[in-house]
């Protein structure tokens, strides 16, 4: 599948199938996260990969996974990421992001659903997942074989800004 055609045909899965995600398929997943590049190369990032029962739950106290057999949680740690001299800026969302799009695109090259997932309470996660102070969950990706509707590859051309709206050429 060429880049567009990946692209476009991913959409956001809110009901899943009771079906696991197979190992291999888990492996791939993670392996587009980890070669994803970070500012200076830092890598700030870890990820919880949940898949059992008491996991899926401590995410459903946070989070609305929409029954998703799998989710990741991906996190960055401010302490390891790079900072931006200028401002102050930290690259942890940037980076964990990143990694994120990158473990997105994979799933659905691999056939799988996926949501990506910022409404959750921060604080349930890292308690829950007993994480490190300086560890921040910056996103959620829930994936898992689709039962929702199958949303076409060209409702972009309504459902996005057009390029002029988007682009400033000087
Ligand atoms: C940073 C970010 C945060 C998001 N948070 C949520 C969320 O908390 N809950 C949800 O149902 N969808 C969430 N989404 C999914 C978006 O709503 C969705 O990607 C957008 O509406 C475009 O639809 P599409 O993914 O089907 O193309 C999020 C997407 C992004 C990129």
């Amino acid at each position: 599948m060429d880049f567009f055609e990946l692209a476009k045909r991913r959409h956001s899965v809110r009901k899943y199938k009771d079906i696991a995600v197979e190992p291999e398929k888990i492996d791939m997943i993670l392996e587009a996260g980890r070669i994803a590049p970070t500012a200076a190369n830092r890598q700030p990032i870890r990820i919880y990969a949940v898949q059992n029962k008491e996991g899926l739950v401590i995410v459903s106290k946070a989070a609305n996974p929409f029954g998703a057999p799998l989710v990741f949680v991906i996190c960055g740690d401010k302490n390891a990421a790079w900072k931006r001299s200028y401002d102050g800026k930290i690259a942890t969302d940037i980076d964990a992001s990143i990694v994120t799009d990158h473990m997105m695109l994979e799933a659905t090259e691999l056939g799988l659903g996926s949501v990506w997932i910022c409404k959750f309470d921060p604080a349930v996660l890292k308690k829950g997942f007993g994480m490190p102070e300086a560890l921040e969950p910056v996103n959620i990706l829930a994936v898992g074989y689709s039962d929702d509707v199958v949303k076409s590859p060209d409702r972009h051309d309504t459902e996005r800004k057009a390029a002029d709206e988007l682009v400033t050429f000087i």
